[in-house]
């Protein structure tokens, strides 16, 4: 990693919240500050961020119709291509000392597929264990939204992309589920996830997550 700025055991942060709650421009935005500040920094997503990844991304978002992933299959393949993002990226990237920021983790799986699909969730958590390899965020920040507020940015930006999305288009009771999903899951992980509202101006939010990451900074970790 050359010459960048590193940590004694690396920064782990990701980024959850319902669809279309404004994300990757945050993920964006503080991958950006970070980097201009001298730190390495690794920007990825889930599901994505290898090559297996990036096609796992692509059966679920996009394959729909009588080729579409059944529920199980859905849940396993989320797993499968965290096991891999975890492995092959993420972890060799903390262990030199870098910064990852990653669009969606874990947690995402045990909202939509649990909290949503109905999986059970001592289930998910058992896969869990596998797929991460207990490797967890320092940091959740999770962007919360009204999901009649999020629905309308999907239709929005479906309509713009012109592209279907098998996940952004079920009903508003599933996005209702998965938000609440992860007000639980934040309820019970209150040293790791932080709730913003996502309503807020972007300017706004990105300050409030630099500021928070540089608190972590200071405290958890020495530079070596
Ligand atoms: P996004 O990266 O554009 O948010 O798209 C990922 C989609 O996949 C989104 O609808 C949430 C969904 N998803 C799950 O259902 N379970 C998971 O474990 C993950 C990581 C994402």
């Amino acid at each position: 990693m050359g010459n960048y700025k590193k940590l004694t055991s690396g920064l782990f942060i990701s980024f959850e919240g319902p669809d279309c709650s404004g994300k990757s421009t945050q993920v964006n935005r503080l991958a950006a500050k970070l980097k201009d500040r001298g730190y390495a920094v690794l920007e990825t997503r889930d599901p994505g961020g290898t090559y297996i990844g990036e096609k796992i991304r692509h059966f679920v978002k996009h394959v729909g119709g009588e080729n579409a992933v059944c529920d199980e299959a859905e849940l396993l393949l989320f797993c499968a291509g965290r096991a891999q993002l975890i492995s092959k990226v993420i972890q060799p990237f903390l262990n030199e000392g870098g910064i990852v920021i990653c669009d969606r983790f874990a947690d995402s799986t045990t909202a939509y597929q649990g909290y949503a699909r109905g999986f059970d969730l001592n289930f998910i958590n058992a896969l869990h264990e596998i797929s991460t390899c207990g490797c967890w965020p320092d940091i959740t920040f999770l962007l919360d939204l009204e999901i009649c507020e999020a629905s309308s940015r999907n239709k929005t930006r479906l309509i713009q992309n012109n592209e279907s999305d098998r996940i952004e288009e079920e009903s508003i009771t599933f996005h209702e589920n998965v938000r609440k999903g992860y007000l639980k899951i934040a309820s019970e992980n209150p040293n790791r996830i932080k709730i913003l509202n996502a309503d807020e101006d972007k300017n706004i939010l990105h300050d409030l997550i630099i500021n928070y990451v540089d608190d972590t900074i200071r405290v958890n970790s020495s530079q070596v």
